[in-house]
C-alpha cells in the first residue's frame, strides 16, 4: 500500500499532467464555481432589445422549477463548493417565492447577483437582500419617464422604479454587504441621456453604474444600434462625466469593455454592424473558452446549458429553440447537475470550445460576454504553462503556479459578476480622443 507521501506526489503528478492536457481539462479541478440560474422566463414589460417578454406563449406546458426543487438544486451546488450564483431571467422579481429563493441561497453562504428591472423589487423581497453577500442590478435604461419608456415598451412605471431603489438604497445600511448598482444598455434610442442618466444614478447613490453596449440580431433588425452620430454623442458625454466626476458625480462609470473598445477605436461600427460584438475579437484572435471550467447557465425548467449565449439570451423562443437545443447539456430533474457537469456533452462542447470557431457559432460565441476574460486568463494560463515545462522549477513552484491561476480566475470571475469595471473605464476615459 502506498504511503500519504506518494499519494501526494501522484496526485501532484496527475494536476500537472492533466493542467498540461489543455483547457478542455481545467474543469475538473475549478469545478463549477459561478451558475447562472434564469429562475424564470417571464416577463412584465417589454424591452425593444429583448425578446423575453413574448417567451411565455411558447412555454405552455413546461412547469417551471418549484421552490423545493430550487432548494434541492441549491443543495447541491453548495456541495459541489460554487460560490456565486446570478440569478437572472426574465423578471426574477415575478417569482412570488423570490425572497425564500434569495434567503435560502444566503444561508449557504454563496454570493447572489440578481439583474432586474425593478419594477416589483419592494417591501419583503427588498428586505431578502439583507441577509448576505447580494449585488443587485436595476437595469433602467432611462434617465426619465419619456426616454425609459421608449426602450423598455411600457408607462408609467419609471416613478416607480426610481421609488424602490430609494426604498432598498435607505436599506443598505442594514446590510454592509448589498450592492446596488444600475445598469443601462446604450443604444440609438438613448444614447443621449448618458449624462443625465450618470446624474440620477449619482443622485441615487447607488454603489455603482454600469454601461452596456447593445448586442444581438436586433441591432440590425430593428436599427438600434448607435450610428456615427449617436456614437459622437456618446463619446462627448462620457467626456463631460469625467470632467464632472471631481465636482459632483459620486460614482465612477463603469463600462463594459466592448463599450469602451468602441469608445477607444479598438472596434469600429463596422465592425459590430450585426450587433455581434465578440464576433470580430474571436475572428482576429481565437482563444479557449474558459467559462466552461466554471460556469453552467440552468433555465426555469432545470434545463442546463454552457452559458447564456448559448441559451440565445434574449431573442424569440420559438425562433431558437431548435438551435438552443445543440447546447442542451441536460436536465437538473432527470439527473443530479453533477453528472451533467462531468457529462459527455459537456466534455464534448469544451473540446469543441477550443479554441472558439466563430464562424461555426456566430449567433452565440459571436455574442459572448467573455471574450475579454478570456484574454486575460489566457496569458495566465500560457505563463503558467511555461512554469509547468521549466525542468528547473520544483514541484511546489509549479503546484503554486497552478494554484495561483486558479486563485485568480475565480476570483475575477466573480469580481465580474458581483462588482464594477471600473479599471475599464477609466483606462477608456483616459485614452478617448
Ligand atoms: C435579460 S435581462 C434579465 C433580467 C431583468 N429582466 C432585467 O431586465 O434586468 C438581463 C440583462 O440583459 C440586458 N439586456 C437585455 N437585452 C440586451 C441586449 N440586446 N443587449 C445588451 N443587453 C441586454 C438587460 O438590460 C439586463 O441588464
Ligand atoms: S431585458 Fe429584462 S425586462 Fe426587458 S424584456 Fe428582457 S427580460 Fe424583460
Ligand atoms: S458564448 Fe461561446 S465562448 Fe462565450 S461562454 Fe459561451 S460557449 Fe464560451
Amino acid at each position: 500500500m502506498s504511503n500519504p507521501s506518494d499519494q501526494r506526489s501522484k496526485k501532484v503528478e496527475n494536476l500537472i499532467k492533466l493542467f498540461l492536457d489543455g483547457p478542455p481539462s481545467l474543469y475538473k479541478f475549478i469545478g463549477p464555481k459561478s451558475i447562472q440560474f434564469e429562475i424564470t422566463n417571464r416577463c412584465n414589460v417589454k424591452c425593444v432589445m429583448c425578446d423575453r417578454w413574448k417567451w411565455e406563449p411558447a412555454q405552455i406546458g413546461r412547469e417551471e422549477l418549484s421552490t423545493q426543487e430550487i432548494f434541492t438544486l441549491i443543495n447541491e451546488l453548495k456541495e459541489l463548493e460554487v460560490q456565486h450564483v446570478l440569478i437572472s431571467g426574465g423578471e426574477p422579481f415575478i417569482r412570488r417565492d423570490i425572497a425564500d429563493v434569495i434567503k435560502y441561497i444566503n444561508e449557504r453562504g454563496m454570493a447572489l447577483t440578481i439583474i432586474t428591472n425593478g419594477v416589483l423589487l419592494k417591501g419583503k423581497k427588498a428586505e431578502a437582500l439583507l441577509g448576505g453577500k447580494n449585488s443587485v442590478t436595476f437595469s433602467v435604461d432611462g434617465s426619465s419617464e419619456e426616454s425609459y419608456s421608449q426602450i423598455r415598451g411600457i408607462n408609467g412605471v419609471f416613478d416607480t422604479i426610481i421609488k424602490n431603489i430609494k426604498n432598498l438604497v435607505a436599506l443598505r445600511p442594514r446590510n454592509p454587504k448589498l450592492t446596488i448598482a444600475m445598469h443601462f444598455v446604450v443604444q440609438r434610442g438613448n444614447a443621449r441621456k448618458i449624462r443625465e442618466y450618470h446624474e440620477l444614478a449619482s443622485e441615487l447613490k447607488v454603489n455603482l453604474v454600469t454601461y452596456g453596449l447593445v448586442h444581438g440580431p436586433h441591432v440590425a433588425e430593428r436599427q438600434i444600434g448607435l450610428d456615427d452620430l449617436h456614437l459622437k454623442m456618446v463619446k462627448k458625454q462620457f467626456k463631460q462625466i469625467e470632467l464632472d466626476r471631481k465636482i459632483k458625480f459620486l460614482l465612477e462609470p463603469s463600462i463594459r469593455k466592448e463599450l469602451s473598445d468602441l469608445l477607444t477605436g479598438k472596434l469600429t461600427l463596422d465592425d459590430i454592424k450585426h450587433g455581434l460584438l465578440a464576433y470580430p475579437l474571436f475572428e482576429r484572435e481565437p482563444l479557449p473558452c474558459f467559462s466552461l471550467a466554471y460556469w453552467a447557465l440552468i433555465d426555469a425548467f432545470g434545463d442546463v446549458y454552457p452559458c447564456c449565449y448559448a441559451y440565445y439570451d434574449n431573442l424569440s423562443y420559438a425562433d431558437y429553440n431548435e438551435k438552443r437545443r445543440q447546447f442542451f447539456l441536460g436536465n437538473v430533474r432527470d439527473q443530479p447537475f453533477r453528472e451533467i457537469w462531468d457529462g459527455k456533452r459537456f466534455n464534448e462542447l469544451r473540446k469543441i470550445m477550443n479554441p472558439v470557431d466563430v464562424k461555426q457559432f456566430p449567433q452565440v460565441c459571436g455574442n459572448c460576454g467573455s471574450y475579454h476574460f478570456f484574454k486575460d486568463i489566457n496569458e495566465d494560463y500560457n505563463l503558467v504553462q511555461g512554469v509547468l515545462r521549466d525542468d528547473s522549477k520544483s514541484t511546489k513552484e509549479k503546484t503554486g503556479a497552478i494554484m495561483q491561476m486558479f486563485l485568480s480566475m475565480a476570483k475575477k470571475q466573480i469580481d465580474r459578476a458581483t462588482t464594477s469595471f471600473e479599471e475599464e473605464i477609466t483606462e477608456a476615459v483616459k485614452k478617448m480622443t
